[in-house]
C-alpha cells in the first residue's frame, strides 16, 4: 500500500469511490469545482492510499487557522479492517498538527456505528451536547 497527498487529478477516481463508500454524505461541496479549491486552500493536507496504483481510501483534511477538520474519511469495502483508514487518518492529523493547530473535529452520522468506533479508536470522544446545523 502506498500513502499519498490527494491531486486534483485524482478527483475522478476519488468521487467514483465515494459513490461506494459516502454516498449518502456527498453534496454540492464535493464537485470538482470545491473539491479542486480545498486541495488550493489546504495544500498537503489531504491523502489518498493507493493498491496496485487504484485508490482504496480517502480523506479530505485541512483547517481554518483555528481548527481542523476531515471529511471523507473512507476505505473501499474490500480492504477494511486493516488499519488503513487509521494510517491515512493519523498522516492527516499529523499534518494538520504541523501547521500549529491542536484542535480537530470530525462530523459522523448518528447511526454511522462504525464511524463512531473508528474515530473512538483513534482517541475522539463523542460530543452529545452540540446539534449541527446546515443551511441547505
Ligand atoms: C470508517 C472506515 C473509514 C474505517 O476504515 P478501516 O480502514 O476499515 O478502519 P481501521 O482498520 O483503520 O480500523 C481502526 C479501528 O476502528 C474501529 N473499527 C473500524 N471498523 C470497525 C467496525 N466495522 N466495527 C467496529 N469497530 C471498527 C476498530 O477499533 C479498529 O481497530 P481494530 O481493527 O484493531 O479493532 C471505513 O469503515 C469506511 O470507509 N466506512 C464508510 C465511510 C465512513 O463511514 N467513514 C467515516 C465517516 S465519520
Amino acid at each position: 500500500m502506498v500513502i499519498r497527498c490527494m491531486k486534483k487529478e485524482d478527483y475522478d477516481e476519488i468521487y467514483n469511490m465515494w459513490q461506494i463508500t459516502s454516498k449518502r454524505a456527498l453534496d454540492n461541496g464535493d464537485s470538482r469545482e470545491h473539491i479542486e479549491r480545498y486541495l488550493d486552500r489546504n495544500p498537503g493536507m489531504s491523502m489518498v492510499a493507493l493498491e496496485n496504483d487504484k485508490i482504496i481510501a480517502t480523506v479530505l483534511a485541512g483547517h481554518d487557522g483555528r481548527v481542523g477538520f476531515i471529511h471523507h474519511m473512507a476505505v473501499h469495502p474490500d480492504y477494511r479492517r486493516r488499519h488503513i483508514g487509521q494510517a491515512l487518518a493519523k498522516e492527516a492529523m499529523s499534518r494538520i498538527a504541523a501547521d500549529g493547530i491542536e484542535k480537530m473535529q470530525i462530523y459522523c452520522y448518528i447511526d454511522n456505528l462504525t464511524g463512531q468506533n473508528f474515530w473512538k479508536s483513534l482517541g475522539f470522544n463523542k460530543t452529545d451536547n452540540i446539534l449541527f446545523y446546515k443551511d441547505m
